[in-house]
C-alpha cells in the first residue's frame, strides 16, 4: 500500500494553534489537497482531530471523483462521538473506526448500527502495522494519513509512509502547546531521524510552499 502523508503548518512547524484552530492554508491549497483526496483509496486521520474539527474527510472541489475514499479513523477507545460527522455520514460514505480491545463493546455496537465498520487492532494505542495490512487486503491500494501530530509520528516511526506532503503557509503561531507536524516522543538523535529527499515543489499564491518528500 503507498501511504501519503499530507498537513499544512505555519513556517514555525505548527499544525494548529494551541486553541486548535487548524485552517492554516489557502483555498488553493485545500483545492489541492481535495485533488489528491479523489485519487486515493482511503483518508487516514487521529482521533483528536475528529474531535477538535468534526471534519467531514470527503472529496469536495473535484468534478471528476464519483466515490469517496473510505474514511479511517484511529480510535483506541472508540470515543468518537455518535454525533459526529463522520459517523453521521457513515451509511453514505466508508468509515473504518479502528480501536483496540479497550473499547466499549457497546459503543461498538452503537457505531455499527450508524454504519461503520468497527477493526479492532491492540490493546494500549491501535496497532497501525497490523491495521494498514487490513486495510491493504481489504483492496485500498494507496492512502493519505492526515494527521494530526500523534498519527503523523507513529506512521512515520513505524516506516509506513511514503511520501511527505507539506504545505508550508507565510504565517507565524508560535505556542509551546500548539500541536506541530510531528508529536510523539520523537527521536534522540538527529542520525535517527527519518531521511528524506526532495521531489518537488511547488509555490502557490506567491507566498505559499508546497514541498514533496520521499523516502531515501
Ligand atoms: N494542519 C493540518 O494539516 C492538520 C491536520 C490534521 C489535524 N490537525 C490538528 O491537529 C490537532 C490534533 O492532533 P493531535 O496530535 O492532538 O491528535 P491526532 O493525531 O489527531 O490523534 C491522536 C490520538 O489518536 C489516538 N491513537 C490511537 N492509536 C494511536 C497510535 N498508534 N498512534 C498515535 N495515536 C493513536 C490516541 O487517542 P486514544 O488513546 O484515545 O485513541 C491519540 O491521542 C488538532 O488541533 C487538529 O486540528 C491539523
Amino acid at each position: 500500500m503507498y501511504v501519503i502523508l499530507n498537513a499544512a503548518m505555519s513556517i514555525d512547524g505548527k499544525i494548529s494553534t494551541r486553541k486548535n484552530d487548524s485552517a492554516i492554508s489557502s483555498k488553493l491549497d485545500l483545492v489541492r489537497v481535495h485533488k489528491l483526496r479523489s485519487t486515493v483509496d482511503g483518508i487516514v486521520i487521529g482521533i483528536s482531530t475528529v474531535l477538535e474539527d468534526d471534519p467531514m474527510l470527503n472529496v469536495r472541489y473535484s468534478t471528476t471523483r464519483t466515490k469517496h475514499p473510505t474514511r479511517i479513523i484511529i480510535d483506541s477507545k472508540a470515543r468518537i462521538p455518535l454525533n459526529s460527522r463522520i459517523v453521521e455520514s457513515s451509511n453514505k460514505i466508508q468509515t473504518i473506526i479502528a480501536v483496540t480491545h479497550n473499547a466499549s463493546p457497546r459503543k461498538i455496537k452503537q457505531i455499527q448500527s450508524k454504519g461503520a465498520q468497527v477493526l479492532v487492532y491492540g490493546n494500549g494505542r491501535v496497532n497501525l502495522r497490523k491495521l494498514f495490512q487490513q486495510l491493504e487486503k481489504m483492496g485500498l491500494k494507496k492512502i493519505i494519513v492526515e494527521g494530526g501530530g500523534e498519527i503523523n509520528w507513529s506512521v512515520l516511526k513505524l516506516g509506513l509512509v511514503n511520501e511527505l506532503v507539506v504545505t508550508i503557509s507565510p504565517v507565524v503561531i508560535g505556542g509551546r502547546d500548539a500541536k506541530t507536524l510531528v508529536e510523539g516522543k520523537g527521536f534522540t538523535n538527529i542520525c535517527g531521524g527519518i531521511k528524506m529527499k526532495l521531489s518537488n515543489k511547488i509555490i502557490q499564491n506567491k507566498n505559499e510552499i508546497v514541498l514533496f518528500y520521499k523516502l531515501r
